[in-house]
């Protein structure tokens, strides 16, 4: 492939060039109908001759290590295959995400519930049975500290940033806030359970798999199995949520690849939902402290956001909790710190917009109390104290609509009919307004993308996944728009690691990453059509079959003998360094608390973001209103529990973790995209809207319910306990 494309400058191009009508439409996911009806098939739902079933052994102790395994119990039972486990190892530290294989005897144990080892079997009934009578043998090391505040704490130096005096700043402010903050550890749970199928044909591994960045997953897989990357192919056609619990691979995968590579016979390994909650990624829970001074004009002159998250000894992720801090709001004296408290649960990682999801709750909670002090409208404090340039690193900012989401807002959800605090009532029910800012950086990742012309339509080809979010869908657009097609004419083939390598959905960079790559591969083609036709690229246009350009025409099918196919790679350049790229936006909050019950009920949510070029509406659209139903979910519902006395997860299914039902979220969600191109970002000019609506919308729903009670929550979940 010739080099990749670098943003290096500006790149204001018209994207929607030949007039097709596609880009930004609401279309419909072209596998949608699939998916409803069933036949869209996830990873577990193929059957590969021969195959067979594996279930995973977990340790039943908090730490410790494995002296050794005894089946005899399950040799007993007819089509039981044999107990499979293998090296310790640990993913890519820089990435963040560390999993285990089932480990051999002698190997550590840090957390309950950690897989130790996978059973096989004929049929799932009889590995279920025989993986519950494994006796695991265990030096236990006692007294494994498995609270936040038990363990060995640690400062995270990456994240410490100071500038100017934060303590005299806050002597010398009009008003100050200094509070103290908790939010609960969070699931992805995503509504399919992680799920692999592997498959060894000539040496080589064919593995069905949930995740979400396979171009990245096909080389942790290769480096588990200690085979090369060339060796490893893996599929993922449709996949069922991941939020960032499928961003790496995990136990699944691996001990299904060990134990097909031993049988050689197919595996697979689905996890139960209770496994996915134990052995998977936890959003962490934090402890927060927010100081905010402001002079009395309601300009910030102090900003201290402190923060401690946990893991297990080892682990590279530390959540960002303080991201939004950073680039949100501008004031002479900053500090940010942050501490680690290592202990003995399940480790933390990734988990939907890590960093702002859980950091904004402190942040623009605490920014509705300095406002209250202040005696200042929330909206116009924000609009006061939007920073120049980013106050750390002192770059641009690319396309920014704060300000105009903020007042759009405010105007649209008539925050000017905002009651006194405590005034409103309707029989038990307080009604109260609350609002937030909203920010969720943006980034660009390496992503390729091959595209193909023929007289019969285009096909795109790339490993990037859709996990839900609507890939399959846009990056048709994209090509249509490009070549002058209809949708119907666009053929969209992802997730085979085979295809060139694409960025993979996570970070909210999947669309606009992937999207890049389309982009430049379709202008290829044009390139090689204008040429083809003897006019000047920007020239040509081509739709209903035909291409112009230059005075001359002709017949898109003439200049097609054979079909055209061209690849191409979008990567980071000089803008990523000279310019900080995020969403923006306002989240508008109303609800209505009991005074008898303590419940609290969002009414109304209306969130306004600028997030670049909108792909499609429909799509971004829903990627919206599902962070903002996580967003209520993290303000009211969702909260990890642990056993106290081993760390085991005892909300471990959906009935115990308590996320937002239908009747929990309102019918009144409305969601608006601010015209907005961001020519620095990338060449589509768009931005990653799958994070935004979740940075921040918490708080707001938290700061209605002050407006609602005079009540003010710092910890979260907010459930009726907390208010009464
Ligand atoms: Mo996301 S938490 O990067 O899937």
């Amino acid at each position: 492939m010739s080099e990749a494309f670098k943003m290096d400058e500006a790149q204001p191009r018209l994207l929607d060039e030949t007039g097709q009508g596609l880009i930004g439409e609401p279309l419909d996911r072209p596998e949608g109908r699939l998916k409803v009806t069933g036949q869209a098939r996830y990873s577990a739902e193929y059957a590969p001759e021969r195959m067979v079933h594996g279930v995973l052994v977990r340790a039943t102790i908090t730490r410790g290590r494995v002296t050794g395994f005894d089946d005899s119990a399950a040799q007993a039972l007819p089509g039981y295959l044999g107990l499979f486990h293998g090296p310790r190892f640990i993913r890519n530290p820089a990435q963040g995400m560390a999993d285990e294989a089932p480990c051999q005897p002698g190997e550590s144990i840090d957390y309950h519930g950690q897989p130790v080892a996978l059973v096989v079997a004929e049929s799932f009934e009889t590995a279920r049975d025989a993986a519950a009578r494994i006796v695991v043998h265990y030096d236990e090391a006692p007294g494994a500290p498995v609270a936040p505040d038990t363990g060995e704490i640690e400062e995270n130096e990456k994240r410490k940033s100071v500038q100017g005096d934060l303590e005299a700043a806050m002597a010398g402010a009009a008003a100050v806030v200094d509070a103290e903050y908790t939010t609960a550890g969070h699931a992805a749970a995503a509504m399919e359970p992680h799920a692999a199928i592997a498959e060894w044909r000539d040496g080589r591994l064919l593995m069905h798999g949930s995740l979400q960045m396979i171009r990245f997953n096909k080389n942790e897989l290769a480096d588990a199995l200690g085979v090369s990357p060339e060796a490893v192919r893996i599929l993922a056609p449709y996949v069922g949520g991941g939020f960032g619990s499928k961003l790496g691979i995990s136990s699944e995968h691996v001990s299904a690849a060990l134990a097909a590579r031993a049988l050689e016979r197919p595996v697979r390994v689905v996890m139960s939902r209770q496994t996915v909650f134990d052995a998977v990624l936890r959003r962490t829970e934090t402890w927060q402290r927010l100081r905010l001074g402001a002079d009395k004009d309601g300009r910030l002159t102090a900003i201290g956001h402190e923060d401690r998250v946990s893991n297990l000894e080892g682990e590279g992720f530390a959540e960002p909790v303080s991201a939004a801090t950073r680039f949100l709001y501008s004031a002479p004296n900053r500090l940010i710190r942050q501490h680690i408290s290592r202990n003995h649960r399940t480790p933390s990682g990734s988990v939907r917009a890590p960093g702002e999801a859980v950091g904004m709750f402190a942040l623009e909670t605490a920014m509705d109390e300095l406002a209250e002090k202040l005696g200042l409208d929330p909206v116009e404090l924000r609009l006061r104290n939007i920073p120049e340039r980013h106050p750390v690193t002192g770059q641009a900012y690319t396309a920014r609509a704060l300000a105009e989401s903020l007042r759009e807002g405010a105007k649209r959800f008539g925050w000017d009919q905002r009651p006194e605090t405590g005034s409103r009532r309707e029989g038990e029910w307080l009604i109260g307004m609350g609002m937030a800012g909203a920010g969720r950086s943006n980034m660009l990742v390496p992503s390729a993308a091959r595209v193909t012309l023929s007289r019969d339509g285009a096909l795109v080809e790339t490993d990037m996944t859709d996990i839900g979010t609507g890939s399959y869908a846009i990056l048709g657009q994209i090509a249509g728009e490009m070549l002058g097609l209809p949708i119907d004419k666009v053929a969209v083939h992802l997730a085979d690691s085979d295809l060139p390598g694409a960025s993979g959905s996570g970070g909210s960079f999947g669309a606009s990453s992937s999207g890049s790559s389309v982009f430049l591969a379709a202008r290829k083609i044009r390139e090689i059509l204008a040429q083809r036709l003897g006019c000047k690229p920007e020239e040509l246009k081509v739709s209903g079959g035909e291409v112009s350009g230059g005075g001359t025409r002709a017949k898109l099918a003439d200049l097609l003998p054979e079909p055209i196919s061209a690849e191409a790679k979008i990567e980071k350049g000089k803008t990523a360094e000279s310019h900080f790229s995020a969403g923006f936006g306002a989240h508008f909050v109303e609800v209505a608390v009991s005074e008898v019950s303590g419940e609290i009920r969002v009414r109304r949510m209306l969130g306004v973001f600028g997030i670049g070029r909108v792909l499609n509406e429909k799509t971004a659209r829903s990627q919206a209103v599902g962070g903002m139903v996580w967003g209520v979910g993290s303000a009211l519902h969702e909260e990890l529990g642990h056993d106290p006395r081993t760390g085991h997860i005892v909300t471990r299914d959906l009935a115990n973790y308590h996320i937002p039902a239908h009747a929990d979220i309102p019918r009144d969600m409305e969601v608006v995209f601010l015209p907005e191109r961001d020519d620095q970002a990338n060449p589509i000019q768009s931005k990653g809207i799958g994070e935004l609506g979740i940075s921040g919308s918490g708080a707001a729903v938290i700061n209605a319910v002050h407006n609602a009670t005079g009540l003010r929550l710092r910890h979260f979940p907010a459930t009726p306990d907390k208010v009464l």
